[in-house]
């Protein structure tokens, strides 16, 4: 496997940089409760201005930069990324890019489908690699209310669709709230089943500041893992890389596979690899993090790629993040960058 001869920054606990998730816009056409709920997501809202976002040049750079620190993995993440013009070119750009060991990076991309059925077709053609698709309900209704501005589900599978033919591995992210889409697990589940589209539930976690994250509110992977095994029996499946956000289960018909992203109850802290970048260029490295470091200023001042390097060089090697496991005794909550900022 390619990591054993990529170059390696380690953090102050061991951790190698391997993905960077790279969020494009902060701004969204969704109003999900459990991220940009509309009383603060309102029409007062002040998004970035575009002048603030790093252009695809400057997004390139970073990318770059952190493929010659071992970086093998680049996510897209908004916001909504497809609300940024001319992403395709940007995928363009990024699949061109080559690890240090010669390799082209696997490029992804997290949407919430509404405009995968129009656009599906540009961004495979533009080389994107897959995607993944969030959706939390089948059930119209409960969909409806948990993306708070009155979006059909059925929009969203016409996405997820348009992403199979074009030839796109599509994964699905459905966060379980309780109370809220819980009745809907077996149900999201059993539509996926059999079809090649694997969906991972993740547990309601308390990034940010603004979604109001109780413990009752969360339904725990074990729970998930139950009452899915009740209707299909499942079995579980070794990780596909160490620091995987997922535990897998398989089927034991051999109809495919799920994931459960257990944040909460099983924090995966110990092997995680992962930068975030936002779109106005702040280094955060941890989702949880209260703040970031600024690379824009660096880009935009002349600096050489070398500079660039040594930065992210830097800030890698100083980490010592662990939020998830830490949740019980955390930083105040006040301080947190919201996930529509920072990207999922
Ligand atoms: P692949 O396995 O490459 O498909 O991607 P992934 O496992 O990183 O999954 P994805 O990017 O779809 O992330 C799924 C969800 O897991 C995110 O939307 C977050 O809710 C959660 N997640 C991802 N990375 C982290 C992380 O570093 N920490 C925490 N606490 N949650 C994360
Ligand atoms: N808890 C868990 N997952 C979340 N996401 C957004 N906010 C939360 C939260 N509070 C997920 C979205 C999407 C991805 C970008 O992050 O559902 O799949
Ligand atoms: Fe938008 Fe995704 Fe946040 Fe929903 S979870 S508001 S789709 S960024
Ligand atoms: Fe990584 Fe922070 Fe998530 Fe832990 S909480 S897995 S350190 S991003």
């Amino acid at each position: 496997m390619a990591a054993q001869i990529l170059p390696t920054v380690r953090d102050e606990r061991g951790r190698a940089l391997r993905d960077l998730r790279i969020s494009v816009t902060d701004r969204c056409n969704f109003r999900c409760v459990y991220c940009m709920p509309k009383e603060i997501f309102g029409r007062d809202f002040a998004f970035l201005p575009r002048e603030q976002l790093l252009t695809f040049e400057e997004i390139e750079r970073v990318a770059r930069a952190g493929m010659a620190l071992g970086v093998h993995k680049l996510r897209l993440t908004g916001g909504e990324p497809l609300l940024r013009r001319g992403i395709e070119q940007l995928i363009g750009m990024l699949v061109a890019l080559r690890t240090a060991d010669g390799e082209p990076p696997d490029v992804a991309l997290t949407t919430n489908g509404s405009a995968l059925a129009v656009k599906a077709q540009a961004l495979a053609d533009a080389g994107l690699h897959r995607v993944t698709v969030s959706l939390d309900s089948l059930d119209d209704a409960t969909f409806r209310a948990m993306n708070d501005i009155d979006f059909p589900v059925a929009r969203v599978l016409d996405g997820i669709r348009a992403a199979r033919e074009a030839g796109l591995p599509v994964k699905v992210n459905t966060v379980v709230k309780r109370g809220v889409n819980d009745h809907d697990i077996v149900a999201v589940a059993e539509h996926f089943r059999g079809t090649g589209v694997t969906v991972r539930f993740i547990e309601f976690m308390d990034v940010g500041t603004t979604n109001g994250w109780n413990l009752q509110a969360v339904v725990g992977s074990a729970e998930v893992i139950d009452r899915i095994g009740a209707v299909h029996p499942l079995e579980p499946v070794p990780p596909a890389y160490p620091g995987e956000t997922a535990t897998r289960w398989r089927y034991a018909d051999g109809a495919g596979e799920i994931g459960v992203i257990s944040s909460v109850t099983a924090p995966f802290c110990g092997a995680c690899t992962r930068a975030r970048i936002s779109a106005d260029g702040k280094l955060f490295t941890c989702l949880f993090a209260t703040a970031g470091h600024d690379l824009r200023a660096l880009l935009r001042s002349g600096a050489p790629d070398a500079a660039v390097q040594d930065a992210l060089a830097g800030i890698w090697a100083r980490r010592s993040d662990r939020y998830s496991e830490l949740r019980t005794a955390g930083t105040p909550r006040a301080q947190r960058v919201e996930m529509s900022y920072i990207g999922g």
